[in-house]
């Protein structure tokens, strides 16, 4: 197969974990005969640096061309600690989601073997954890009506909703749950935002076309306790950008550490794969990073591509890793930290 991926960087440790993702995507398609041409484009501060806006017309014409994008991260200090800039990397990434259409974040939450005991939760209660977040990305608070009132004394954000937001992403989330234990979690706060009722309501009113699966409603706070509770008990979860946020990040302390959990974003048409953690701002240049979230999402854009084989062979060489200690310093245990493109030499080399 031949694919045509649009690689965005951005700040931070975002190049130092996409070369690694890189190397090892070329080693699959080495092995399996695939022929993968990079198209590498700005985002992030990095491209309001170079062209004055965080996601350019020229990257988006490349993500718009591509097959699929792999994305690192974008951030940077010197707009986290000025909150008065008027242009900031952040608007790259909601403007890139929006431009592409990129409304469903596929999260995925999984334990690994020789991880377990690094999990501050108990092994007992979070072995065997396999599930995955749909977290609505282009709608929501982040993108409501927001503003300053009474000379700036107090400030409002709105969450909206549109009936048709929610369909979509839960049209994936139910023919996601069909394709596993055929388990659906809707999670919302309808005993108190009328957003939530719409989402519940519309959820109701779909249960009928997918019959198998058993639907459950449950309240966010609710879900924020069970999740490091009962992890085992939730297989898809579907929830809007906020709730979807913060329940990510905090589901990421099952597996052990941010630097692990791999995402896709996807819409009707595009497609986006790209580590949960932002761009880590410390360890820039230090090649100190864990690579492997952003390793795992290449797997998950191979999977995507139905090539089932190549993104095994991509989990297995992770796991293998992580067995055999050829880790960054944060799962260093007792043990040599690597850096991050040792890590990357490694996985290729031994895919
Ligand atoms: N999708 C994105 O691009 C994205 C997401 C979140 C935050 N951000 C931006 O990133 C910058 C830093 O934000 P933050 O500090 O809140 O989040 P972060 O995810 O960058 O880092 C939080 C912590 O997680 C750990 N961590 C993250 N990535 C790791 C990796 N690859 N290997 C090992 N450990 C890792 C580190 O302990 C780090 O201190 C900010 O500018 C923020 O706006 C971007």
């Amino acid at each position: 197969m031949k694919l045509n991926i649009a690689l965005l960087a951005g700040d931070g440790i975002g190049p130092e974990v996409i070369d690694q993702a890189v190397k090892v995507s070329n080693a699959v398609a080495f092995k399996f005969g695939h022929e993968i041409t990079w198209n590498t484009a700005l985002t992030g501060a990095a491209a309001i640096d170079a062209a004055g806006e965080p996601y350019p017309d020229e990257t988006h014409q490349i993500c718009v061309n591509a097959d699929a994008v792999l994305f690192g991260a974008i951030g940077h200090p010197r707009f986290d600690n000025d909150p008065s800039a008027k242009v900031r990397p952040e608007q790259g990434l909601l403007k890139m989601r929006q431009k592409l259409g990129l409304f469903a974040n596929v999260r995925p939450t999984f334990t690994f073997p020789s991880l377990i005991d690094r999990s501050p939760l108990k092994r007992e209660r979070i072995e065997g954890t396999n599930l995955v977040f749909l977290r609505e990305l282009t709608g929501g608070i982040y993108f409501g009506k927001r503003g300053r009132l009474n000379n700036g004394e107090t400030a409002f954000d709105t969450c909206t909703y549109h009936r048709s937001e929610v369909q979509r992403i839960a049209k994936k989330g139910f023919e996601l749950a069909m394709k596993r234990s055929k388990r659906l979690c809707c999670v919302d706060k309808a005993n108190v935002l009328e957003s939530s009722r719409l989402w519940r309501e519309t959820v109701q009113t779909m249960e009928k076309d997918y019959p198998e699966v058993e639907v459950s409603y449950e309240f966010v706070d609710a879900v924020a306790m069970r999740l490091v509770q009962w992890p085992n008990e939730y297989d898809v979860l579907i929830t809007e950008n906020l709730f979807g946020d913060i329940l990510t990040d905090e589901a990421s302390v099952i597996s052990g550490s941010m630097g692990l959990m791999p995402s896709a974003s996807v819409g009707e048409k595009a497609k986006l794969y790209e580590p949960i953690h932002g761009s880590y701002p410390q360890a820039a240049g230090k090649d100190i990073a864990n690579p492997l979230a952003t390793v795992l999402s290449a797997a998950m854009m191979f999977e995507d591509f139905d090539l089932t084989d190549e993104a095994q062979a991509i989990r297995n060489v992770v796991n293998k890793s992580l067995t055999e200690g050829i880790v960054t310093e944060d799962l260093a245990q007792n043990g040599k930290a690597h850096k991050t493109s040792e890590v990357g030499d490694w996985l290729a080399l031994h895919i």
